[in-house]
């Protein structure tokens, strides 16, 4: 698996794309090892947070190939969106946060790769677009549907329609990004924050996850209905009571993800 490296330290798992000759481009040979990585993730129960990063100074992600998709028919473009589309949906959905950690060129399918994760942080040299138009075609890995969510309708069309890139300081003004950093501190603030997540109840922050997810789906009545039925399943886990009792007895909380 060289164009994915995947390192696992405590309860924090971090996912390299490398393949730096084409800065990190996604074609279909990463992606499906790419969907073997979260398959892994999915069962390994000691892994609480997810980092996904680029190898290399320049790039996380520069898109999905364009040398594998130049020649597409009709029937393989269909193909590689919906392999793109399945497997960013498997990082929304995976029962655990993960974190984007944005360390150059996050283009086309690059950007959409962090628009699935939950949360982003970028390096102050990162940059970030939707060039898709420029190359004849349309974003294909969820841009057109996960920016104009994150970032409002105006800016995502915006970006969408001019392909233009834009630097860190923009995309955290538009609020595509949660937090910017010095490229020297990007994978220290990302492991900061994913420890500071793993120091609480796994269920409770998975089922956050789920809560903020399929609520934004749902009307409004429907959705505080959902959150109240994960609220009471949280009573059902032996972290709710340890969190409480270490709470009132005034002691350091051990979770256990049960
Ligand atoms: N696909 C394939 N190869 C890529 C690539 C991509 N998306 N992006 C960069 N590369 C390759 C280049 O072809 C080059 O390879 P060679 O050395 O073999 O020529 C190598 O990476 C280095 O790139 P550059 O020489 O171009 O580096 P640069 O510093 O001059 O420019 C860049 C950097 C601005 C990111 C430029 O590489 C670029 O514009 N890349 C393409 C970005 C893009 O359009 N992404 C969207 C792709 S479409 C998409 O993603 C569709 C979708 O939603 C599914």
């Amino acid at each position: 698996m060289n164009d994915i490296i995947l390192q696992k330290e405590n309860h924090l798992a971090t996912i390299t794309i490398n393949r730096t000759k084409a800065l990190n481009a996604l074609n279909t040979q990463v992606l499906f090892q790419l969907e073997e990585v979260l398959q892994d993730l999915k069962k390994d129960d000691n892994v609480f947070v997810v980092i996904v990063t680029g190898a290399g100074e320049k790039a996380f992600v520069a898109g999905a190939d364009i040398t594998e998709m130049k020649e597409f028919s009709v029937f393989e473009g269909r193909n590689f969106s919906a392999l793109g589309n399945r497997i960013f949906r498997e990082i929304e959905n995976l029962e655990k946060p993960v974190i984007a950690a944005i360390n150059g060129f996050a283009l086309g399918g690059g950007c959409e790769f962090a628009l699935a994760c939950d949360i982003r942080i970028a390096s102050s040299k990162a940059k970030f677009g939707q060039p898709e138009v420029g190359l004849g075609i349309t974003p294909g890995f969820g841009g057109t549907q996960r920016l104009a969510r994150i970032v409002g309708i105006g800016a995502a069309k915006e970006l969408l329609y001019t392909g233009k890139m834009i630097d860190a300081a923009e995309a955290y003004r538009i609020g595509l990004v949660n937090k910017v950093v010095e490229p020297d501190k990007l994978m220290e603030t990302a492991k900061t924050l994913a420890n500071g997540i793993a120091e609480n109840a796994p269920i409770a922050v998975k089922l956050c996850k789920a809560a903020v997810n399929r609520g934004m789906q749902m009307d409004i009545d429907t959705a505080v209905m959902y959150e109240a039925d994960i609220f009471s399943q949280c009573f059902s886990t032996q972290d709710q009571k340890e969190g409480m009792t270490a709470f009132i007895e005034r002691r350091h909380k051990n979770f256990i993800n049960k």
